[in-house]
């Protein structure tokens, strides 16, 4: 018994931010942004909020697996930039949606948690605990960046991806997951503090905090690892593989893994032009532009792979 993914659905606000917009509120350049990174525009949240965008993944995804919110076990939602410190985003979907028959909580794992938490929902479905579930990786993380820091407003956008996730014979073959705490500080996002009636602490604004090369070093050497891994352990030939859908944070590190892994740019569908790094959000949009473009029938070997703070990082394979 494993897990397979019949449904998914992607949401994304409608205010697009292009490099030239950024250029007019920090010292940057389309040219220094494309160049660098490969974004070109990425879309911000201006009416929306984490739960809202979530919430119209979810709808799609649901549409498109044909399914009723009251058919879902479970809800996870992998984000770090929930409205609130609770209740949890995936609480406010269920609600939403009117999923009465479902469990629902987060998962904090950064840019990795749309895989964590699509790793939890399949572990749970092996354990039978569960039959159906959504699974969700959402961010808005214009919220928490510094928009007058240049090295980090530019590469980041808002968006929310979704998976409908049915035990099935087939689908989710292998995962890996891997963390890393020691490295916590090369990105980070320290939360408000109010202090208590004892320690007269300042309320104090977090804003996210990147060391940019650390976090290239870190990806380019862990993410070809995690997939070999998860590769060797299924005994899987990596030929066999069609799509490597990777988080979408900088097609430098997207070139990087696909050299160190021997194989060719067209396995490596990308996106960050369109929509930049939306964190948990980058592997489930992709998936399903891909799936929306007919490009995935059933039986294809698929690896998706996402990395970020924690640091985390972890690899699935899954067949189509
Ligand atoms: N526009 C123009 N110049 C910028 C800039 C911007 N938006 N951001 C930084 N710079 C400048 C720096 O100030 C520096 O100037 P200096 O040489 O005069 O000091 C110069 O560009 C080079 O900065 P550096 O940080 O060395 O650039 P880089 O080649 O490492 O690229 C990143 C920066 C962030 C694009 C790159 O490190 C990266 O992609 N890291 C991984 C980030 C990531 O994937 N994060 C998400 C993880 S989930």
């Amino acid at each position: 018994m494993t897990s397979r993914i019949i449904g998914t659905g992607s949401y994304t606000p409608a205010q697009i931010v292009t490099n030239d917009d950024l250029a007019k509120i920090v010292d940057t350049s389309d040219e220094w942004i494309t160049g660098r990174t490969g974004i070109r525009e990425r879309r911000i949240a201006t009416e929306e909020n984490t739960s809202h965008m979530a919430v119209e993944a979810a709808r799609r995804a649901l549409e498109n697996a044909g399914m009723k919110p009251e058919e879902l076990d479970l809800i996870l939602v992998g984000t770090t930039s929930a409205d609130h410190c609770f209740p949890s985003v995936a609480c406010e979907v269920q609600g939403a949606l009117g999923a009465v028959h479902a469990s629902a909580f987060d998962i904090s794992a950064a840019c990795s948690g749309f895989l964590f938490a699509m790793n939890a929902l399949q572990a749970f479905i092996q354990a039978r605990m569960y039959r159906t579930g959504l699974v969700i990786g959402v961010d808005c993380l214009s919220k928490l960046v510094d928009w007058n820091d240049r090295s980090t407003c530019v590469l980041f956008g808002d968006g929310a991806g979704a998976a409908v996730i049915r035990a099935e014979e087939t689908g989710i073959r292998h995962t890996v997951m891997k963390s890393d705490g020691a490295k916590w500080q090369v990105l980070s996002c320290i939360s408000r503090t109010n202090g208590n009636f004892l320690n007269n602490k300042d309320p104090k604004l977090g804003y996210l905090y990147m060391d940019g090369q650390e976090v290239f070093k870190f990806a380019v050497k862990k993410v070809p690892e995690c997939i070999h891994e998860v590769l060797d352990e299924s005994q899987t030939e990596i030929e066999s593989i069609k799509y490597f859908v990777l988080h979408q944070a900088n097609y430098r590190i997207v070139e990087s893994v696909a050299k160190r892994l021997k194989q060719p740019m067209s396995k490596f569908p990308m996106n960050m032009e369109r929509y930049g790094n939306t964190s948990a959000a980058t592997v489930p949009i992709l998936l399903d532009e891909l799936n929306r473009e007919g490009k995935l029938e059933s039986g294809d070997r698929i690896v998706l792979s996402g990395f970020g703070a924690g640091l985390t990082w972890g690899a699935t394979l899954l067949e189509w």
